[in-house]
């Protein structure tokens, strides 16, 4: 049976208050947290970075996924995993190197992964499967939150997921932007066992009503 994950985005959290944010949807039921890196370079968007996961740290018992929208990739691996990282993913076509980059994520003992956007072809995936933990796919285009679903990713889900199956892996699927309780079953039909959601559960006041309606879709 899959196990499916809810991973919420602090991008829609109120910043002010991070800490009893992330401790407050962690109660509420969040497996993961996702944490969003944007440079104001690779996205037109800028955000936060190591010293802020630093601090939540000590608040989440759970995973931390550092979603990297940053170009250069490699010179804040190694922070973002002294940080406390535990997943880090990055976009390949922000890295010279893939495969080193993937490596040096691992070198510094946190689960590696790529994120493709709308865009991306997955070939990148092609002859680094044995370096990959997690495929993050992106519906919608990166750098903010609040954005709708692109339907087209379901079709690009389902490949990840043929690629994953093939290959016989235990690699992660994960979907970010625009996921809400109405579109999450559709997204794990194709395939994706991770879901990100940002404004969907920060923008409402219940954060619990959210993820168990959400876990009731996957249920379905
Ligand atoms: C977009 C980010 C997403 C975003 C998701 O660049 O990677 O993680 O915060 O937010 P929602 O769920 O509001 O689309
Ligand atoms: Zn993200």
């Amino acid at each position: 049976m899959t196990t499916f994950r809810i991973a919420p985005s602090i991008l829609s959290a109120d910043f002010a208050r991070l800490g009893e944010e992330v401790r407050n949807v962690v109660t509420a039921g969040a497996d993961i947290i996702h944490f969003d890196v944007m440079d104001n370079h690779y996205v037109p968007n800028l955000t936060i970075g190591p010293l802020v996961c630093e601090a939540i740290r000590p608040h989440v018992q759970v995973p931390i996924d550092v979603h990297l929208m940053v170009k250069p990739v490699d010179r804040i691996i190694p922070d973002f995993a002294k940080a406390g990282a535990n997943i880090i993913t990055f976009h390949p076509e922000a890295s010279d190197h893939v495969d080193r980059s993937l490596q040096l994520i691992r070198d510094n003992g946190c689960k590696s992964g790529l994120v493709f956007n709308p865009g991306t072809p997955l070939h990148y995936l092609e002859h680094v499967m044995d370096k990959i933990d997690i495929i993050l796919i992106m519906s919608v285009n990166p750098g903010f939150g609040g954005q709708s679903f692109i339907p087209q990713a379901l079709k690009k889900i389902a490949e990840a997921r043929r690629m994953i199956d093939e290959s016989g892996r235990d690699i992660m699927l994960e979907v970010d932007g625009g996921i809400k309780i109405d579109n999450i079953a559709a997204a794990a039909a194709a395939g994706a066992d991770t879901f990100v959601a940002g404004s969907a559960i920060f923008g409402k006041p219940d954060y619990k009503a959210v993820i168990d309606a959400m876990r009731a879709e996957l249920a379905k």
